[in-house]
């Protein structure tokens, strides 16, 4: 049965701040899925709060980019954002950058991450959903997955993966992309994905020869969407999600996991501005308190039983990742401890799309020559 997954995710409005999401946006969106699954439109699907990001993850059968199920979560969004305006929260419809809808909700401001596939045997997901970061915060834990065999023994031990994956990488300034084959390519990649505020792993595929998948069908897709490309103006970070396939053949779910238990250095936090670790935590700690942050990340794990979401489980509320929270709270401080320098600080490039440019505006008469 070929199927497909959605996660769509919006802020549109936080509470307090732009700390978490309240529940009432949650129940509407649930109240609003719900009838598209009992209209058959929605196979299934289930709704969680990230931060200040509202998620939306349905199964279906209608492919990627499909203008019904990307209006359903626009009409979801919009009709949360009534409700987050009532409710005085903060930032109210932040993310619906445009009035309306035209068919697909790309562009508009929610962040996407889609795949379409024939759903095996035994298959099974993990949602991954950041909050206070942006998409190239994924490049480094999808290429341990993928591509480093010190992360994933599979890559080494399993037949099946010895022609190893091919990975999507987005210039997402230039909006051009190329493919690049691992291991053949891997040195190339890493010159592109490194860079990680230009290049983005998009979305990565078996090699031609795994023999159990097809070489069309995506095993791993992440969110890019760049907000202040749409909006031209800063209004909060494109904090990413993705969704990644496990097993027979493909890294084990430990494998997937594994790269969190280093909490990387990631860019974003408060104000978007400011380089930190990324956290992995429950859905309970799903909420950025210590200055804004520090970044999130949850993961959720699912089966899928022809298309129905078997889970979740709440893959990073585990003892196992004590020492990467505790890690990720000593980098927070030694970082905290720069201020407003860098490189706790982002780089002035990368500010350009902050409120520091009218701050630096200014200043500009008063400069003299040296
Ligand atoms: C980061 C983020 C927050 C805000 C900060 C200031 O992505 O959304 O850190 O940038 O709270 O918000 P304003 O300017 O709305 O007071
Ligand atoms: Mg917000
Ligand atoms: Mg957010």
């Amino acid at each position: 049965m070929r199927i497909t997954v959605s996660l769509i995710k919006a802020d549109v409005g936080g509470y307090p701040g732009h700390s978490s999401v309240h529940p009432k946006l949650k129940e509407i969106s649930e109240s609003m899925l719900e009838n598209a699954k009992n209209s058959g439109l929605l196979i299934d699907f289930k709704v969680f709060g990230v931060g200040d990001d509202l998620q939306l993850l349905m199964t279906h059968t209608k492919g990627v980019d499909s203008e019904e199920i990307h209006k359903l979560a626009w009409d979801t969004f919009v009709k949360a954002t009534e409700i987050a305006r009532e409710l005085k929260l903060y930032g109210a419809g932040q993310d619906l950058l445009k009035d309306a809808f035209s068919g697909n909700v790309k562009g508009l401001g929610p962040g996407i991450a889609e795949l379409s596939f024939e759903e095996r045997k035994g298959e099974p997901i993990v949602a991954f959903m950041m909050d206070k970061t942006e998409p190239g915060a994924f490049n480094l834990p999808i290429f341990r997955m993928f591509a480093d065999p010190f992360n994933t023994p599979g890559l080494v031990i399993d037949p099946t993966m010895h022609d190893g994956f091919v990975f999507e990488v987005w210039d997402i300034l230039e909006h051009r992309k190329v493919f690049l084959k691992s291991p053949e390519e891997l040195y190339d990649l890493l010159a592109l994905i490194g860079a990680k505020s230009r290049y983005v792993i998009k979305r990565v595929f078996p090699s031609e020869k795994h023999p159990k998948i097809s070489k069309d069908e995506p095993v791993a897709v992440i969110s890019t969407e760049k907000l202040f490309e749409i909006a031209g103006e800063y209004v909060g970070k494109d904090d990413p999600v993705a969704i990644v396939r496990a097993q027979s053949g493909l890294p084990a779910l430990g494998e997937v996991l594994e790269p969190f238990a280093f909490p990387h250095l990631v860019s974003g936090w408060m104000r978007g501005s400011h380089n930190g670790p990324i956290m992995p935590v429950g859905l309970d700690n799903a909420k950025c308190t210590r200055f804004d942050g520090p970044p999130r990340v949850v993961a959720l794990g699912f089966q899928l039983a022809n298309g129905k979401l078997v889970g979740p489980v709440d893959l990073f509320n585990d003892p196992a990742f004590d020492n990467a929270r505790k890690i990720a709270n000593e980098i927070a401080d030694y970082m905290r401890r720069h201020g407003p320098f860098e490189p706790h600080r982002l780089p002035l490039q990368d500010m350009e799309y902050t409120t520091l440019p009218k701050v630096l505006e200014k200043l500009k008469n008063r400069m003299q020559g040296i």
